[in-house]
């Protein structure tokens, strides 16, 4: 029996994945020097600071600057992610996503959000997607990062739910790993080579029911 789901945001239900990657290619490019997707993987799941110190690693400037200047740069990258964010509307949210939540709802299973963003508030505004939840956690409230499972268990305790009954679903390796730590089954979304240690993965939420989630993570 699955008594909570938990749940990423970004690259999950919404594609800001892409938004964040856009935002540190951007600084990188300001910086002088490329920022690639693959490199940008490693910033998935991870802390708004953490990421920029694999971006600077990225560009041989992991010792440039003082933290004071670290924060602007960070500041920097987070004006130009809430610009994009701020073209978001409901329609954004990914396929199949309203229609799984409301299945688990329907199966009485409790729905919370696991996020490392500080930014996850405006976007769940955005897309008209926090009512569906019944526990809200994200970077605001947590003070160790994912890989650390501090975020799901968390969400966990909000809901009176014990781990073996709850799944995690992320699109990142840290958040995978985090979900392990926490002794909560996963799922894998978007079918990247670097979750393969979840549960089980989906590369889309698109005719995914409660159902199926029971068998593949039995
Ligand atoms: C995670 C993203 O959800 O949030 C990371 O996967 C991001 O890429 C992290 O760095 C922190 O986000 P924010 O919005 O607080 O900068
Ligand atoms: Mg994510």
């Amino acid at each position: 029996m699955i008594a909570c789901c938990l749940f990423d945001l970004d690259g999950v239900l919404v594609d800001t994945a892409r938004f964040h990657y856009r935002a540190w290619a951007d600084l990188a490019h300001d910086l002088g020097f490329e920022f690639t997707p693959e490199q940008g993987e490693a910033t998935k799941g991870v802390s708004r600071m953490a990421s920029l110190d694999i971006v600077l690693r990225a560009g041989g400037m992991e010792n440039r600057f003082s933290q004071e200047e670290k924060e602007r740069l960070a500041a920097e990258k987070n004006d130009r992610y809430l610009s994009y964010v701020s073209t978001m509307t409901p329609d954004d949210v990914l396929p199949g996503v309203r229609d799984f939540l409301a299945d688990l709802k329907r199966h009485g299973v409790k729905i919370a959000l696991g996020s490392a963003s500080k930014n996850a508030g405006t976007i769940l505004d955005r897309c008209a997607l926090r009512d569906v939840f019944d526990a809200i956690v994200d970077g605001t409230l947590v003070s160790r990062a994912k890989p650390d499972p501090e975020v799901f268990l968390k969400g966990a305790e909000l809901l009176n739910a014990v781990s073996e009954k709850c799944v995690v679903f992320e699109d990142a390796a840290a958040g995978i790993e985090a979900a392990a730590r926490a002794g909560m089954r996963s799922v894998g979304v978007g079918g990247d080579r670097s979750l393969a240690r979840a549960t089980t993965g989906i590369t889309t939420f698109e005719n995914f029911t409660y159902e199926a989630l029971c068998k593949a993570i039995d």
